[in-house]
């Protein structure tokens, strides 16, 4: 699934991850697709439960039990622009497998959503991130604690020498997502899972931790996958938007147009339930109409139906609809746009039906 700007440092294909539980088949992740560019920054967005951890966390190979990755691809190039060919689909490794476990903090690294857990309380920062580095690079002990040092400093953190021997709860929330992006970033990965980066912290620690991600990405050239229900930290970072809905991709392109002329009835409801620079001012938000369906029991046909305000009886609660491309890199999931088999639909084609 190329969308321009080049060869992609990862594509994901028709991901599906499923948790099967006593009580029923949960599919987390339900045939996702989206491409992810060298040194660029996709934004990924949907509601609570949609699935976004879970994709994160299967390209890592680092999904809480039971769940498991039941179909798909996840295709990782090290070298896109000199070496297109060269790729390694992770979801066909074990996750306990020597080439995964080479690919983690090395190839690709996560800041995770919950910030209490990303640090172990029993060791210090220090012994963390210098444990990390020396198992992906052939450093000394002293040479990994230099470096450990550097990273604190490089993140913003002042008394690197003296923080570094510290523990994750003596830290403010601010600074222990600083330690966590240094860790992240310790042995240069070509692309940075950030989960939900900045959702515990104030509004103004928040924006010192985009703006650092925004210095490191062009420091390092790497590639951010940002996952948050935040459209607003989309707007300000992203380059490319993918919006899911119930485990599924139902739009994928760039920021601009996802802002200015979004397709999908589910992303333009996102755009006008959160406040954003958008939003006029004195305007209200607006609540997207009815609930999720719960996991067991969701509606036949596009599974967004009973909330949409497009919704086309006999149309839109029969056939699933396909993820397609619209114009350029843009696409979409939705009956307003292609039939069932794919078809485009258009307004001449609408007038003689
Ligand atoms: N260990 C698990 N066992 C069973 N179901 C799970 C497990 N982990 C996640 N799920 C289910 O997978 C679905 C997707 O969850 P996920 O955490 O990926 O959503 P999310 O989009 O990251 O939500 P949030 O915005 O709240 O972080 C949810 O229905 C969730 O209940
Ligand atoms: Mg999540």
């Amino acid at each position: 699934m190329a969308a321009g700007r080049g060869t992609p440092l990862i594509s994901v294909t028709d991901l599906e991850v499923h948790f099967p539980t006593d009580e029923g088949l949960v599919r987390a992740v339900d045939g996702v697709s989206f491409d992810i560019f060298p040194g660029r920054t996709l934004g990924v967005v949907g509601e609570s439960g949609c699935g976004k951890s879970t994709v994160g966390r299967a390209i890592l190979q680092i999904l809480d039990r039971p769940g498991r990755i039941v179909n798909g691809s996840i295709e990782l190039r090290l070298d896109p622009e000199t070496d297109p060919d060269d790729a390694v689909d992770l979801a066909s490794l074990g996750p306990n497998s020597g080439p995964m476990r080479a690919v983690r903090w090395a190839d690709i690294s996560l800041i995770f959503q919950e910030p209490m857990t990303s640090f172990s309380p029993v060791h210090t920062i220090g012994n963390q991130m210098i444990e990390a580095i020396r198992s992906h690079r052939g450093y000394s002990k002293r040479e990994a604690r230099e470096w450990a040092v550097e990273l604190l400093s490089m993140v913003g953190i002042s008394n690197p020498r003296q923080r570094i021997d510290e523990f994750s709860h003596q830290l403010s929330g601010g600074i222990r997502q600083r330690a966590m992006i240094a860790m992240a970033i310790s042995c240069e990965p070509k692309l940075l899972i950030a989960d939900e980066p900045t959702t515990a912290l104030d509004v103004t620690t928040q924006a010192q931790i985009l703006d650092l991600l925004r210095e490191l990405q062009e420091s390092q050239g790497m590639a951010i996958m940002l996952i948050t229900h935040d459209l607003g930290v989309i707007a300000e970072m992203a380059d490319e938007v993918l919006v899911m809905y119930l485990g599924r991709g139902v739009e994928f392109g760039p920021s601009d147009d996802m802002f200015h002329n979004p397709k999908h009835p589910y992303t333009t409801s996102l755009l006008t339930s959160i406040p954003s620079i958008y939003t006029k001012r004195g305007e209200r938000m607006q609540p997207i109409a009815g609930s999720i369906p719960h996991p067991f029991n969701r509606p036949p046909g596009c599974t967004f139906n009973p909330r949409c305000p497009s919704f086309m009886p006999g149309v839109c609660d029969h056939d699933p609809p396909l993820f397609l491309p619209l114009e350029g890199p843009h696409l979409v999931r939705c009956f307003l746009y292609h039939d069932a088999q794919g078809n485009p639909v258009t307004a001449e084609a609408e007038n003689d039906g």
